[in-house]
């Protein structure tokens, strides 16, 4: 899995790659890289950004920018490009990320994630250049850095290596193997706190009925969240 993450903020990764299971990822073989638009940009003395047509608040990515920090990071033409790899813009208004579409871009060799910032890019980015627009949530943040950091921990997670037990994967909330329903809530030592008990079932030692149990509390909270 190779990511390119297009932002003004590189530095602001460096908390998240320090992170175990994305260091244990990028050891395992994931590639993570940081286009900086200021770099790329062709304008005078690094601005990225302009006002927006119409008028209004804020200032907004501008479109030209976005394509030559594509183009010096990819060599071509960033329309063609996304027909070809998965090209992802960060916007809020964009299909909602959910455990399906984390395992569908898990399964990609190699995606792009582009930041925004201010009011957002230039809606001629989202038109010509990206395959897709991703939302993190039906909120707004002040920029996209937060939102690729939450892809890539989702995405890097579920890839061979990143974590110690990889069937933490298979069965957690929202996975096919709970039928898409939350976890079953789990407990450890002490057995006991302040009277509150740990359920008998997980201390009887029988498999099954353990088994049996986690997965009707696993169907209970998925009812629970569609009543
Ligand atoms: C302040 S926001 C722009 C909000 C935009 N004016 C709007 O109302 O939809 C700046 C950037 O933050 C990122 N961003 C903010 N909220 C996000 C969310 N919920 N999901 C994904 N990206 C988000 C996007 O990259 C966006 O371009």
């Amino acid at each position: 899995m190779e990511i390119d993450v297009f932002t003004l903020f590189p530095p602001a990764f460096a908390w998240f790659e320090g992170q175990r299971h994305v260091a244990n990822a990028i050891a395992a073989g994931a590639r993570l890289e940081y286009v900086d638009y200021r770099d790329h940009t062709p304008l005078r003395s690094g601005q990225v950004d302009d006002t927006p047509f119409g008028g209004g608040a804020g200032m907004v990515l501008r479109v030209d920018v976005v394509e030559a920090a594509m183009r010096a990071r990819y060599g071509r033409d960033p329309v063609e490009l996304a027909s070809e790899r998965r090209v992802i813009a960060l916007t809020p208004g964009g299909r909602v990320l959910d455990d399906a579409l984390v395992d569908e871009l898990a399964a990609e060799p190699a995606l792009t994630l582009l930041c925004g910032r201010y009011e957002g890019f230039d809606e001629r980015v989202l038109e010509h250049m990206v395959s897709d627009r991703l939302s993190i949530g039906r909120y707004v943040l002040a920029g996209g850095e937060l939102a690729a950091m939450v892809v890539c921990d989702a995405v890097l997670r579920k890839l061979p290596g990143a974590l110690g037990h990889e069937g933490s994967v298979v069965e957690e909330s929202f996975s096919a193997a709970l039928g898409g329903a939350p976890e079953y809530p789990h407990y450890t030592r002490p057995a006991e706190h302040r009277g509150w008990r740990v359920p008998d079932v997980l201390l009887s030692g029988h498999h099954a009925r353990i088994r049996e149990w986690r997965l009707e509390q696993s169907r209970m909270r998925g009812d629970a969240e569609t009543e």
